[in-house]
């Protein structure tokens, strides 16, 4: 079969198209064959060496990718949850080796959900790291409750287009941060209070927010303490919470962490009822034939992609 082996760390030009012996399922696995998968800006940064680059290469070859839809070829001892012809989809052994640039991906099952009849491949390749981690950290670290003030920094992007429509469907009142060529993409996910960061000082306009999902960090991190009452949470997704941002957040009352998504197919779940039922849509800006990655990474490396972008195998 084939797979994109990073040859070594650096640019897009080391995604190599090769060909690899087939995965076989372990215990506790189903192997999937691979409809569409998709990007994230941790592909990018592992690729260039730093994120997660040393671990995976300790289980090398490096196989980049976590999230991806298929159908499953062949199930694993101790898998009572899945059937060979199920299409499923998830994001897979992160922060692990995913192995998802490939024809077929070795899942554990537990990792998986199955695929809601009336989402496409590619959406639900896209619903994945991107939307559990919005999920994970606004309704399992932040507890989301409805009439919140909800605060999203990228809201246009993979990470925050999500987390804006799920805060919409628990009831709270959302701000997206984005630049002006988002600002109707966003008025149509539902955001209640655009702001134009690269003109706007969201500090001078927000008050009492009750959770900050920062995906930005830097002192948009510090900053959004201002905007935020006594009891809130502010979750970066970045690493933004250092040393003088918990000394601020601790005066203010305000608790404020770092987070890492994880693997989970009981959240897989949860965003597959959302996304059957149409409360959850993600927006594909982009998408590439498999033999063209490179420049799915170079569209992701831009930092200005609207939704999502899934690369396609079939
Ligand atoms: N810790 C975790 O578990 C975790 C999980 C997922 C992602 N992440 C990290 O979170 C970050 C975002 O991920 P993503 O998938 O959402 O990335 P993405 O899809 O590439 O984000 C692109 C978006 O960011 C917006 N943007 C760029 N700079 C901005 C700024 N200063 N203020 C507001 N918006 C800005 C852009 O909007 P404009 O074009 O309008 O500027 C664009 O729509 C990445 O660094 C990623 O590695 C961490």
């Amino acid at each position: 079969m084939k797979a994109i082996i990073l040859t070594s760390a650096g640019g897009p030009e080391n995604l190599s198209l090769q060909d690899i012996e087939m995965p076989q399922p372990k215990e506790g696995e189903v192997v999937l064959q691979v409809h569409s998968i998709s990007i994230n800006p941790v592909d990018i940064k592992t690729r260039k060496g730093g994120s997660l680059y040393a671990s995976l290469n300790e289980s090398g070859p490096v196989i980049l990718g976590w999230d991806v839809s298929g159908v499953i070829t062949a199930v694993g001892t101790g898998v009572q949850a899945f059937r060979e012809g199920d299409a499923v989809f998830g994001m897979v052994n992160f922060p692990g080796h995913g192995r998802a640039y490939a024809e077929n991906v070795a899942a554990p099952a537990a990792h998986l959900s199955l695929k809601p009849a009336n989402v496409s491949h590619e959406e639900a390749a896209a619903t994945t790291l991107a939307a559990l981690t919005a999920w994970q950290v606004l309704v399992q670290q932040a507890n989301l409750q409805k009439g919140q003030q909800v605060l999203i920094h990228a809201a246009a992007g993979g990470v925050g287009h999500f987390a804006v429509q799920i805060a919409k469907h628990f009831g709270a009142t959302v701000a997206g941060t984005a630049s002006a060529a988002n600002e109707a993409f966003l008025e149509g996910l539902g955001v209640d209070r655009f702001i134009d960061y690269t003109t706007q000082d969201f500090t001078g306009l927000l008050r009492d927010f009750d959770i900050v999902l920062d995906p930005v960090g830097g002192d948009t991190t510090l900053r959004s303490l201002d905007a935020m009452k006594p009891g809130g949470m502010l979750v970066s997704i970045v690493g933004g919470v250092k040393e003088p941002v918990q000394r601020s957040a601790a005066a203010k009352g305000i608790l404020a962490k770092n987070y890492l998504v994880q693997s989970s197919g009981d959240d897989m779940r949860q965003l597959a009822i959302l996304l059957a039922e149409g409360s959850l849509k993600p927006t594909l800006s982009h998408q590439y034939p498999f033999a063209a990655i490179a420049n799915a990474h170079r569209q992701i490396e831009t930092g200005r992609t609207r939704g999502k972008i899934v690369v396609n195998l079939t």
